[in-house]
């Protein structure tokens, strides 16, 4: 891992272009950040990657970080608030960490990937979405990098457990062209019920908390689903849905 990815997760903090402190927020965490990593050593073709939302520039340092060394790799950045919001952060980081081979592009996602795609200029081996997380944005951002994937290519989506970004990944899952490929989970929060329950148990005496370790009531518990934050989606063949083209999906 690059060192200042190892120094930011362990202080918490970025540090404006003046050296003020600011408290690290907004970011991809550090499972996301190397199962990042995984998927680009597992998939050298990558070199041309995109990302739409910067903030501080943790993703991007993950991204830089994977593809430094590959002949032709450059990094695209689509951030309308990097100056404003993020006062340079992000770009100042990858600077810092010493990568150079990167681009920032100060518009709104859904502004300037109709630009790209209309150019017909460059397709990404990679894309990362995680910036404005409605479903309507999403679904923006996700249509444009459909369309601007190469075949091969690998679509990355943060912020799976929000319900809206959920709704998007479940539309693509019945895409043709895309085949899961793997993600980054945890366990859904306990709900009141469990929670009250997982109370209750630890209330009661040793033996009697035994008893309960293999009873219905302990599932019970204990039962909880897995929920993905980030997931990873390859284009595996070209898009050719026609154009009445429908799956349902949950
Ligand atoms: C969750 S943060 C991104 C975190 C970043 N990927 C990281 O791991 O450090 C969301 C980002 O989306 C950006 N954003 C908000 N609206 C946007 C839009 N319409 N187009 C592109 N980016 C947008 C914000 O400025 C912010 O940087």
């Amino acid at each position: 891992m690059n060192w200042l990815i190892k120094e930011i997760y362990s202080t918490g903090k970025v540090h404006d272009s003046g050296g003020l402190d600011v408290d690290l927020a907004d970011c991809i965490d550090p499972r996301e950040g190397e199962f990042l990593i995984k998927v680009i050593h597992e998939n050298p073709h990558i070199k041309r990657t995109l990302e739409i939302g910067c903030a501080y520039g943790l993703s991007a340092l993950h991204i830089c970080n994977a593809v430094d060394g590959r002949e032709g790799a450059i990094h695209t950045i689509i951030d309308p608030f990097q100056h404003t919001q993020w006062r340079g952060i992000g770009i100042g980081n990858l600077a810092k960490a010493g990568f150079h081979s990167w681009e920032l592009i100060e518009k709104r996602s859904e502004h300037v990937l109709p630009e790209l795609d209309a150019s017909n200029a460059t397709k990404y081996d990679l894309i990362l979405i995680d910036g404005w997380h409605t479903f309507d944005h999403t679904i923006v951002d996700t249509f444009y990098a459909t369309r601007l994937l190469n075949e091969g290519g690998i679509l990355v989506v943060d912020d799976v457990n929000f319900p809206a970004v959920r709704s998007v990944i479940n539309h693509l899952l019945t895409y043709p062209c895309y085949r899961l490929i793997g993600s980054v989970n945890r366990p859904r929060p306990l709900s009141r019920r469990q929670h009250l329950l997982r109370t209750l148990v630890s209330l009661l005496p040793k033996e009697k908390r035994e008893l309960f370790l293999s009873s219905y009531v302990c599932q019970l518990v204990d039962s909880r689903e897995t929920q993905s934050l980030m997931v990873a989606l390859k284009k595996v063949t070209s898009d050719e849905r026609g154009w009445d083209w429908h799956e349902p999906f949950a």
